[in-house]
């Protein structure tokens, strides 16, 4: 039978507990999530467990991220199930916090990170990023890891946490890692959760799509030709509406005209009300 988790639900108690491991020589490891979790969070926590002695986890649905007309009433909130799964990974203390305790009365301070926040889901999502690097700041400064693991699967949120972590010298070892998929390719995602039947079988046209403009890109297809194929493809394998589906330096996130260095192909689309992204490395020949 997995033991089961110590959970803190205050910064102050969770610095209090990190500080004692770092006193006694200890490597942590941070997994920030929010909640909901499934094999590609476990994935993280795994990859923590790698590089570390102790891993802290946190579950925490931050309002800062969501858009007023988003999802974050519904978003899915499971704490017991999330803490089992937890543990059963190795996961070694569990951080959920609640609203009041992350942003108490009087909270006014807010993490924006210019350049690779912008366009693409900093685009569709206005205040999303500055959401994120507020919270990730928080959670590193609380938690002081020694090495924090985020999914590549949100490539531009990994980009900017980069950028915040180096530009504020925050000086954690950030680690991205892959995207955990499906049988049918479909990255794994909380949001999957809300998909119809059919909406879930049309959702897998979007790994399908993007490995094909990827290998046409590679195989020295103009890239403003081969996105607009990817977006009719899209569409017309039953996706609503394409946010994006661009083509972009994958450090700087600067978009390319052509394929020259190490790229991303990057892609949000609506299938019904769901909204999914993905992305995927584009290495030229
Ligand atoms: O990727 C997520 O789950 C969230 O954006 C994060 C990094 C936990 C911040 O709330």
């Amino acid at each position: 039978m997995t033991q089961s988790l110590a959970i803190v639900r205050t910064p102050e108690a969770l610095t209090e507990q990190v500080d004692a491991w770092r006193r006694a020589g200890k490597r942590i490891a941070l997994v920030p999530t929010m909640g909901a979790l499934h094999e590609g969070h476990l994935s993280l926590v795994r990859l923590a467990r790698a590089h570390a002695d102790v891993v802290v986890a946190s579950v925490f649905v931050n309002p800062k991220q969501f858009g007023p007309t988003e999802d974050l009433d519904r978003y899915p909130r499971q704490e017991a199930r999330d803490a089992e799964l937890l543990a059963s990974v190795g996961c070694d203390l569990l951080f959920a916090p609640t609203v009041e305790a992350m942003y108490p009365q009087g909270f006014a301070t807010t993490v924006s990170v210019t350049g690779v926040s912008e366009g693409l889901c900093g685009g569709a999502r206005p205040g999303h990023f500055d959401g994120v690097a507020t919270v990730v700041a928080k959670l590193l400064i609380a938690a002081r890891p020694h090495v924090a693991v985020f999914g590549e699967k949100d490539y531009q949120q990994l980009q900017v946490i980069r950028r915040l972590n180096a530009d504020l010298n925050i000086g954690v070892d950030i680690l991205g890692a892959p995207i955990v998929r499906e049988a049918d390719g479909l990255a794994m995602s909380s949001r999957n959760a809300y998909l119809s039947t059919t909406d879930r079988a049309i959702a897998a046209c979007l790994p399908q799509v993007m490995a094909a403009v990827r290998d046409r890109l590679e195989a020295g297809a103009p890239v403003a030709d081969a996105l607009a194929a990817g977006t009719a493809a899209l569409l017309a394998a039953g996706v609503s509406s394409v946010d994006y589906l661009e083509l972009r330096d994958a450090r700087s996130l600067a978009p390319l005209e052509q394929l020259s260095g190490a790229a991303r192909l990057l892609v949000a689309a609506r299938v019904g009300a769901t909204r999914l992204i993905d992305n995927m490395a584009v290495t030229p020949r």
